[in-house]
């Protein structure tokens, strides 16, 4: 990964704040087989990871409630805390002097929920600092340093999260492969439930791969089956047949069961999901913990009124809707 190659940033005399945001995305179909360079089809949603940098009379600071209760980490050297590790990153990738920058972190996007809050956050903080720095960088380099930025927070990505909080909407992405953008005739609602727990994305991806290492025939038919569920999945919603769609969801869990990555409260809200009319529910993310994504046609209510009644925090976000709907 080069360097930004300009002349190194000042700070003196102030620099007006910079800002910049990513959205959150929800995992439809494929996630740990995209590790393997296996397709998947994730979808953005409209919940914010917020960064801005602004001048301040002092050594750079990561101030962030919503990262860390009340936390002012200094931005000074490596930090064992991944989100300022990346801001050390960042700030050594664009030549950013050790003072006189604070940064602010907020949103509306839960964290540590497999929502993609480290992608977000990444995404977020490399365009608010490269516009502090006055810096616009292309979305080729934005999505190169993006990969790298995600590594701070678990070692081996597969860009899937990033790619689509960078490009949005639904997108099906293959390492190695431009993303593509599904585009359903058929708007749709998905409810995400959260099980509580933390999603634990490095000790998830690490069980699969000792799992493949020790039952490689296994788990790599378990791969294959995914792959094809994944590519049904594509035909469904471009043809805008969402039980088709709501049924390759609720294969895919099984799925990711057999992987070990899923939890006795994620298969719980999976179930009440579907009791509640739910075409097809899944965990979303690496597992272990996080959420529950179900796919409701016009039903979403009826849903998130199951979950309101079960105490389980959940919202909705509609897709492909119509402008102004
Ligand atoms: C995490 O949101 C999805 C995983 O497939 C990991 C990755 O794609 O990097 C589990």
């Amino acid at each position: 990964m080069q360097r930004a190659d300009a002349q190194p940033f000042s700070t003196f005399p102030a620099a007006p704040p910079a800002t910049g945001s990513a959205p959150g995305k929800v995992i439809l179909l494929g996630e740990h087989g995209v590790v393997y360079g296996y397709p998947a089809l994730a979808c953005a949603i409209p919940r914010f990871t917020r960064v801005q940098c602004e001048w301040y009379d002092g050594p750079n600071v990561l101030v962030s409630p919503f990262l860390q209760q009340g936390a002012v980490i200094p931005l000074v050297s490596p930090s064992a805390s991944a989100p300022a590790a990346l801001f050390h990153f960042l700030f050594h990738h664009f030549q950013v002097p050790t003072e006189n920058v604070r940064v602010r972190v907020d949103g509306d996007l839960p964290v540590g929920r497999g929502l993609g809050s480290s992608a977000s956050l990444s995404v977020a903080a490399i365009r608010a600092v490269s516009a502090f720095v006055q810096r616009p960088i292309s979305p080729e380099a934005l999505l190169e340093l993006g990969l790298e930025a995600e590594k701070h927070f678990h070692g081996t990505p597969s860009g899937l999260d990033h790619t689509t909080v960078v490009f949005e909407g639904v997108l099906l992405f293959q390492q190695g492969r431009p993303p593509r953008r599904i585009v359903s005739p058929a708007p749709f609602e998905l409810v995400v439930l959260d099980s509580g727990g933390e999603r634990q994305t490095g000790a998830m991806v690490a069980g699969v791969r000792e799992r493949l290492k020790a039952s490689p025939a296994l788990i790599q038919s378990l791969l294959e089956s995914i792959r094809e569920d994944v590519e049904q999945a594509v035909i469904a919603l471009e043809s805008g047949d969402l039980n088709a769609l709501g049924q390759r969801m609720n294969h895919n869990q099984l799925q990711l069961q057999a992987l070990g990555v899923s939890t006795p409260r994620l298969e719980a809200l999976v179930t009440l999901a579907r009791e509640a009319g739910a075409l097809g529910a899944k965990l979303s993310g690496a597992g272990g913990g996080g959420v529950v994504v179900a796919l409701a046609l016009t039903g979403a209510h009826r849903v998130l009124e199951a979950a309101r009644e079960a105490g389980v925090p959940a919202f909705s976000v509609r897709v492909n809707a119509p402008a102004g709907s």
